[in-house]
């Protein structure tokens, strides 16, 4: 018996990665997270299989519905938004599987801050732009932010910075960072990004509450920094004709990079 924790993407339900889909077929019991899953990963459970939406439990209704599957050895298909990585909940989950002596595996998922740089066609790493991307957070009611984790800390090193869960204190956020990037920064939020409902605004971080005009979705993410949207910055030397390739010297054929 094994619990597998699978990230669960950003939302569009083909946004999972194979092995996830293909676990979730192959174990009877299925707890997913919310809303934020989407419904239609749960037409990959097999027939009878036992779905359970946590978004109501407690930690410890979690715990125990596994140690249920536990006790009948039945797999159990965890599902989480995005990858598990960043805000799943997912330690305190595997903290306790540990003491009860539960096995899990953990299978990534495609985070939400990819899914809004596609949704943007955006690459949020330029050379001589921004070579660092900063995913952070404001305080929450769930989570305060450690000492020294602030926006304007992150802001001051001049990196793209991905901010979750904060677009309802967006003025704030916006204040904090104008004094380190300025007026003219490009910034862009994403709300929901791969669900069908998916809406995009860019703007700077001057024109962006009036850009964004009444929209209260808080499913969205923040991004700024000059990387976004910019046109005027450095070919990465990695494809430069005259670039001599450790694996692939120049004069030798792309096609066939271990022919002598
Ligand atoms: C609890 S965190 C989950 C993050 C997730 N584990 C991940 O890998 O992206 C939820 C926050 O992630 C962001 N988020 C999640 N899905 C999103 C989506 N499809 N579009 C935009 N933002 C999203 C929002 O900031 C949301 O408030």
């Amino acid at each position: 018996m094994t619990v597998h924790f699978i990230g669960a993407g950003p939302g569009a339900p083909d946004l999972i990665t194979l092995r996830g889909r293909d676990l979730i077929a192959a174990s009877p019991v299925c707890l997913y997270a919310g809303s934020l899953v989407p419904q239609a990963l749960l037409s990959h459970c097999p027939p009878g299989a036992r779905i359970v939406n946590t978004a109501s439990l407690s930690l410890d209704e979690i715990i125990a519905e596994i140690a249920a599957a536990h006790a009948e050895g039945q797999d159990v298909a965890r599902l989480h938004s995005g990858d598990l990585s960043v805000w799943s909940a997912m330690g305190e989950q595997l903290r306790r599987l540990r003491a009860l002596n539960i096995p899990y595996d953990v299978t990534p998922g495609v985070p939400a801050f990819a899914a809004a740089a596609a949704a943007l066609g955006a690459e949020l790493t330029l050379p001589g732009v921004a070579q660092s991307v900063i995913l952070t957070r404001t305080s929450g009611r769930a989570s305060a932010m450690p000492e020294g984790e602030t926006l304007s800390a992150f802001a001051a090193t001049g990196a793209t910075l991905a901010i979750h869960l904060s677009v309802h204190v967006l003025e704030r956020v916006v204040a904090e960072l104008t004094p380190h990037y300025g007026a003219d920064c490009p910034v862009a939020v994403v709300w929901r990004a791969s669900w069908p409902d998916q809406r995009v605004v860019k703007a700077t971080l001057e024109t962006l509450e009036t850009a964004i005009g009444a929209e209260m979705e808080r499913t969205a993410l923040i991004l700024v920094g000059h990387a976004i949207g910019a046109e005027d910055f450095d070919e990465s030397r990695l494809y430069a004709g005259d670039y001599d390739r450790r694996y692939r010297p120049v004069g030798t054929d792309p096609r066939f990079p271990d022919a002598p």
